[in-house]
């Protein structure tokens, strides 16, 4: 078998791991890579999709794997199955789901999903009307893909309207930020459930929890994600029993009934609140860092699973009981400004957890910094602490100018 995977982070990384298991698998090209995937497969330096498309057909790729949304939002999935191509991961209508938070907000009213309260706007003057009789904290999200910057939690009116003329006249988010969703603040804590749709049916992972913000306590900015833990200690069954009757089941009809059914992942994004679970929103592909905590989780072929859903079959996935953390390394400044070419060192002597490359490649035999998550720390454990101890000790040893990371990834 040939695989393609797009993609080059750490996500990437815990995919070609994971994948690396299979001795039925001779070839896999990851596009673009980084430094972990250039030593299991061949990294491609190339994120056009009808590029890869014919990459594909040309190197007789047997199925291909797309982990970041911006090209499931531009419709590799569509233009991959044009030429028979076997592909995992949305149609471009169905990414459409997370490319525009207007639709998918819109998707969630239409079937009753539980989801905060929210107004779509489009105009920039009543926007600021609305935003007069507010009360606040409120949110505020541009519509469009922003790499994960393009949500704000407006603490005042002020704030609110500095956010919303950031977004819908500065523009500072291009296009994306044209039409804004203005929604409730829920307050709780967040939980990731990554599901495999057959194109009928969904078969949810254990739920995972990501630390999004940059510093310790959960404050700072957010960002793609600073750690990540599996299963999430939070979720509870009674948590989860709400989630399938009032979230994913409702999601799977909507899709039916809009002819939106796929063959892929989707994420719900969780909000854990006193009033129960509601969906902040859906990601139609991987998480990062989650998919690093569940991948060494799962005790399923990878490769059988997807194919059972690429032909509609029931999956049994099945997990191994014990705690998985993932601790993101990451460049001084992110998320903000950073500089990157930094050497990374001290890898090889890491002891008791799995070193996932992101934001990092080869330049000749040195690994140097090339992104702001520049790498993860993975370990299991029969507890939490036990995961806990093996990733933050491991951490020690490395180093590249201006490292950083978050002190309390999985502290309970
Ligand atoms: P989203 O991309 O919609 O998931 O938003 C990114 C992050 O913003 C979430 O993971 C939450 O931390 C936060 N967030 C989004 N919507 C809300 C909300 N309605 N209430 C509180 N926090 C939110
Ligand atoms: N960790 C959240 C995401 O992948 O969007």
């Amino acid at each position: 078998m040939r695989l393609l995977i797009v993609g080059n982070g750490g996500r990437a990384s815990a995919l070609a791991l994971k994948l690396s298991e299979d001795t039925r698998i001779t070839k896999m090209f990851f596009a673009p890579g980084n430094a972990t995937t250039q030593k299991i497969g061949e990294n491609i330096n190339e994120t056009d999709i009808l590029k890869l498309r014919d990459f594909a057909v040309k190197q007789n790729v047997d199925l291909t794997i797309v982990g970041p949304e911006a090209p499931l939002v531009e419709g590799i999935v569509d233009e991959f199955k044009k030429v028979d191509l076997r592909v995992f991961g949305p149609s471009k209508k169905a990414a459409s789901l997370e490319g525009s938070k207007a639709f998918s907000k819109k998707f969630m009213q239409t079937y009753g999903i539980k989801t905060a309260k929210a107004v779509i706007f489009d105009s920039y003057p009543e926007a600021k009307e609305y935003l007069q009789s507010q009360k606040f904290p409120l949110v505020i999200k541009a519509s469009g893909l922003a790499g994960g910057k393009g949500v704000v939690i407006a603490e005042d009116l002020e704030h609110a309207e500095g956010t919303i003329h950031d977004f819908m006249i500065k523009r500072i988010f291009g296009d994306a930020g044209i039409q804004v969703v203005i929604e409730e603040f829920l307050q709780g804590f967040e939980a990731s459930i990554i599901a495999f749709s057959n194109g009928h049916q969904f078969f949810p992972c254990v739920a995972a929890k990501d630390y999004k913000k940059a510093g310790n306590g959960d404050t700072g900015p957010n960002t793609g994600g600073m750690g990540s833990v599996a299963p999430s200690p939070e979720f509870t069954d009674a948590h989860n029993r709400d989630f399938v009757q009032n979230i994913m089941n409702p999601t799977l009809e909507g899709l039916k009934k809009e002819g939106l059914g796929f063959k892929g992942f989707i994420f719900f994004g969780l909000m854990v609140t006193a009033n129960g679970t509601y969906l902040l929103e859906y990601n139609m592909r991987l998480g990062d860092p989650e998919t690093q905590v569940l991948m060494p989780l799962l005790e399923n072929n990878l490769v059988d699973v997807i194919e059972d859903c690429l032909q509609g079959k029931e999956l049994n996935l099945q997990f191994k009981n014990k705690k998985a953390v993932c601790l993101v390394v990451c460049s001084g400044g992110y998320p903000k400004n950073y500089e990157t070419g930094y050497e990374i060192t001290g890898v090889d002597k890491v002891k008791n957890s799995t070193i996932l490359y992101a934001g990092a490649d080869y330049r000749g035999n040195k690994v140097v910094t090339t992104g702001g998550r520049v790498l993860n720390i993975v370990a299991l454990g029969d507890t939490y602490e036990e995961a806990r101890k093996k990733v933050y000790e491991d951490a020690v040893p490395i180093h590249f100018d201006y490292a950083f990371y978050r002190d309390d990834i999985a502290k309970f």
